[in-house]
């Protein structure tokens, strides 16, 4: 059975997660993985911390402690809050470790000694105060386009230009605010220009099951011509150049970051972890927009060269962007909803927030969180439809069967939900929900399958009340077992069909269901069938339901008008204090992944083709 891979973006550990990185990458990322095990798949799923890099450096400058500490404190941070949230990672790993550290040099040895790379002398700008090369965002200076005077190295916000630190008028360092100089240096350059024509344009040009935004900003990067990039970096922190007379140097963190993957992958199974890059296993990376040329480009550029059997991604479902209440989330203004905080402030609230975010999430085009949704999708979805749905079922099943199924036999016309004479991928609750749903998923589309989902449980709700056990009970009593039988098979479906978005309230509403639903059951239920679309599951006669109780908690006004005034006042807050600072290279270090920050992390100085922040 072919493997599956499932990588999610590994975070910069230079600040918690926000709502728009689970919005676009976690969530979405962890449905997928839940649904490909319960499907009966070989699946890991494989996650980290990305160490490296100019954003933790940067924050670590800014407090004044060592990046080692950044990482450490964020890497703990990240971790128990994706833990806690029900993100079902196989390995939350670090690319400062060990197996990385090897792994990353031996690949970039591996491709060094075949004469990939081109080694390129270069003047880049250096900041002799700061003692340090400097980076696109470590450089500010004037917009030659429309003289904006804080436009940086690689870009200027206020025009959109992509730009090189050379064209800036009037660089300065972001770090000191002295005026750079010249200086020459070496590195190692990824030739982009020739695999361009012997390899990506094909290959890219073969992946018509991609996403439109992602194909779109690839060709977009094609188009223009690829140039060679730079996978070294005259840095302190980072994976060591593995060469002789590279003192000073390091990896380029896109070029060791996603080799992370694989070191993980190295360190969860140190046995057989090749099998899961090789052969038949299939590749799957979950990101955010601004990483698409990493996974879709150079990523796969690099495991091409190595011509030694690694598979390259078979699909990238990159999202766009999440905003927070009319604005960009920003991590600089702390403009954003903190996995961490949330978590502590709503412990009871963790599917919840999955829900919400899966039903906005960014998928086709840039969505929007607003706290007064949040209410509303809670209160009239989760509590209003499929909370209200589970909870008049188990309560009038307690009071009239004290709990236990009643004897049925044949569903009379009048009572009964589908027709019992169509079967298999016929079974009309099988084609008309269960199997849509899959199809949604395997498809990617993780909105619209909760979406139909929920169908299922407004489909419960609609047969309720077209039926109305409780007044039917007052005159016909087998009438009412049949109806109340057939909305606890509903309920005890959809139990099972909320799992992969909603875990945590699937195994409540199955344990007030007195049904532990084992693997195999859940196995039947998510790919029985040729098609491998799913079986419609039932409770037997005399099944025993468990207690009922409330699936899900009404948010009330003062929850979120706290909610909002904590974020207006940690906003002002952190623009009082950007303020007093230098403020300059404040957006370099905004937690990057891009998922509603502002694609800035991605400092490139070396890299002849700057970074784009959105060409989609
Ligand atoms: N840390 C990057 C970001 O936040 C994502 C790295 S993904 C990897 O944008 F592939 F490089 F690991
Ligand atoms: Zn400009």
């Amino acid at each position: 059975m072919p493997k599956i891979t499932i990588t999610a973006a590994l975070p910069y550990a230079n600040g918690p997660v926000h709502i728009g990185h689970l919005a676009g990458v976690y969530i979405p990322a962890d449905i997928c993985a839940r649904v490909q095990r319960l499907r009966g798949e070989e699946v890991l799923f494989i996650c980290g911390s990305d160490e490296h890099g100019v954003p933790i450096t940067l924050r670590a400058r800014k407090e004044g402690v060592t990046s080692q500490d950044v990482v450490d404190r964020y890497h703990k941070i990240i971790g128990d809050s994706f833990k806690e949230l029900g993100i079902s990672f196989d390995i939350y790993s670090r690319t400062s470790n060990a197996t990385h550290k090897e792994l990353s040099q031996a690949f970039f040895k591996n491709l060094y000694d075949k004469g990939v790379f081109k080694e390129i002398r270069s003047e880049q700008y250096f900041d002799e105060h700061a003692g340090q090369f400097l980076a696109d965002r470590y450089i500010v200076g004037t917009c030659p386009y429309c003289k904006n005077e804080g436009a940086y190295g690689d870009q200027c916000e206020k025009c959109g230009s992509t730009l090189s630190p050379t064209e800036l008028l009037n660089p300065k360092s972001a770090l000191s605010g002295s005026v750079p100089v010249m200086r020459e240096t070496i590195n190692w350059y990824l030739p982009l220009d020739e695999i361009q024509e012997s390899f990506l344009n094909e290959w890219i040009g073969s992946k018509s099951h991609w996403k439109s935004n992602v194909i779109g900003q690839c060709k977009s990067w094609l188009n223009e011509g690829l140039r060679p990039r730079a996978m070294t970096r005259d840095l302190e922190w980072g994976v060591p150049v593995p060469l002789e007379g590279a003192d000073g140097k390091v990896l380029y963190v896109w070029f060791e970051a996603p080799i992370g993957y694989i070191s993980a992958t190295k360190e969860l199974r140190p046995d057989d972890w090749e099998q899961w890059w090789t052969g038949d296993s299939r590749l799957v990376h979950f990101i955010g927009k601004d990483n698409i040329v990493f996974h879709c480009i150079i990523f796969p550029a690099m495991l091409h060269l190595r011509g030694d059997g690694y598979v390259l991604p078979n699909h990238v479902p990159a999202n766009e962007f999440l905003n927070l209440e009319g604005q960009k989330i920003s991590t600089s203004r702390n403009w954003a909803v903190w996995l961490n905080e949330y978590l502590e402030e709503m412990p009871n609230r963790k599917d919840e927030l999955r829900y919400v975010l899966t039903s906005i999430a960014p998928e086709t085009k840039d969505s929007e969180f607003t706290w007064k949704d949040y209410q509303t999708r809670v209160n009239s979805e989760l509590v209003g439809i499929l909370g209200n749905f589970a909870n008049r079922v188990l309560v009038l099943m307690q009071k009239y069967y004290e709990g236990v199924m009643p004897v049925v036999g044949a569903v009379r016309e009048p009572f009964a939900l589908f027709d019992r004479n169509l079967a298999g991928v016929s079974h009309p609750m099988v084609r008309d929900y269960i199997s849509p749903v899959v199809e949604l998923l395997n498809n990617y589309q993780f909105r619209d399958a909760q979406f139909k989902m929920m169908e299922l449980a407004r489909l419960g709700n609609k047969y309720l009340a077209e039926h109305e056990p409780w007044k039917l009970v007052k005159t016909d009593a087998a009438a009412t077992a049949q109806v109340l039988s057939e909305a606890v098979q509903v309920l005890y479906n959809l139990a099972l069909l909320m799992e992969p978005f909603m875990p945590e309230a699937s195994e409540r509403l199955l344990l007030q269901l007195g049904a532990g639903a084992s693997v195999a059951e859940r196995k039947l239920f998510w790919s029985a069938n040729p098609q491998g679309v799913g079986q419609w599951c039932e409770l037997a006669e005399g099944h025993s339901l468990g207690a009922a109780g409330l699936l899900f908690q009404k948010v009330e006004d003062d929850v979120i008008e706290s909610q909002i005034a904590k974020l207006q006042a940690t906003a002002a807050e952190s623009a009082a204090a950007l303020g007093s600072t230098v403020g300059t290279n404040d957006a370099a270090g905004e937690v990057a992944l891009g998922i509603g920050d502002v694609a800035s992390a991605t400092v490139d100085v070396l890299a002849i083709n700057a970074i784009k922040p959105d060409v989609s």
